[in-house]
């Protein structure tokens, strides 16, 4: 039986006058890995910020299991200990060793004992062939290294749903590959993930389900091999032609 995790009804978002989200639907299961793809500006950020509760939104609602996340006394931080989120700038503390940096937040925010928290910040370290990075300071590392440090904070809670905000854009290509692994193995432990990408081979790769949005909504949804290979939408078939030119696909 599939489960639904995350719904997202009829969500609207505006910055002053202009509406960026105009009645985004989305519903991931458990377990899926759905790729948010269009052209910059269409509002994947934006999306995943309302999801984790940074931007409120003027419109419909977000639930989380079946819990209305949006819904007035909602507490944001409860919310945010069920959903990790990992930006494109890496934004660890240049003066806490990466341990540290991986155990910050449940220590604080959980309330969490340090040696529990080490030992989760440890194996998880570990588990993303970061174990010998772990006394380090960030500067120290490579720009893959750090991203994966990102990953394993926002994973040290043990979210039930991880957003992935553009997270190779800063990396240097050949640096690309390796937190693509991550994520890759991420997804075939069963973590649901909601990601936007620029990165169309990843996402045909990894994905359950691909949603194209554009002018605000999500013109397109379907596995990758019909939206990134027979999309229905003209603008769906404009964006992926321009991806192909920039050799992107
Ligand atoms: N805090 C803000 N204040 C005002 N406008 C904003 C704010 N955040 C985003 N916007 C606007 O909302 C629109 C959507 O931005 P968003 O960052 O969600 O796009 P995106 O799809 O993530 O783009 P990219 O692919 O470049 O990352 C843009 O027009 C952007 O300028
Ligand atoms: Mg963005």
């Amino acid at each position: 039986m599939t489960t639904t995790k995350l719904r997202v009804e009829g969500v609207h978002k505006r910055f002053g006058d202009r509406v960026v989200l105009d009645g985004i639907d989305l519903t991931v299961d458990e377990h899926e890995v759905v790729c948010l793809i269009g052209s910059s500006g269409c509002g994947k950020s934006t999306l995943l910020r309302c999801i984790d509760l940074l931007d409120p939104i003027d419109g419909g609602r977000i639930l989380l299991d079946d819990d209305d996340v949006t819904a007035p006394g909602s507490n944001p931080n409860a919310v945010r200990r069920r959903v990790g989120i990992v930006f494109q700038s890496f934004n660890l503390f240049p003066h806490l060793r990466v341990l540290d940096n991986v155990t910050l937040g449940p220590r604080k925010a959980l309330g969490m004992a340090r040696d529990q928290a080490e030992a989760r910040g440890v194996e998880l370290l570990d588990r993303l062939g970061l174990a010998e990075q772990a006394r380090k300071y960030p500067d120290q590392l490579s720009g893959g290294q750090q991203q994966r440090v990102a990953i394993a904070r926002a994973l040290v809670g043990e979210p039930e749903l991880l957003l992935l905000d553009e997270i190779t854009s800063a990396l240097d290509p050949e640096l690309v590959g390796e937190v693509l692994a991550t994520i890759r193995e991420l997804a075939s432990s069963g973590m649901t993930m909601v990601l936007a990408t620029h990165e169309m081979g990843f996402a045909r790769d990894v994905a359950s389900s691909v949603a194209f949005l554009h002018a605000g909504k999500v013109l397109e949804i379907g596995p990758p091999s019909q939206v990134l290979g027979e999309p229905e939408h003209e603008r769906t078939r404009g964006f992926l032609s321009r991806v192909i030119e920039a050799g992107r696909l």
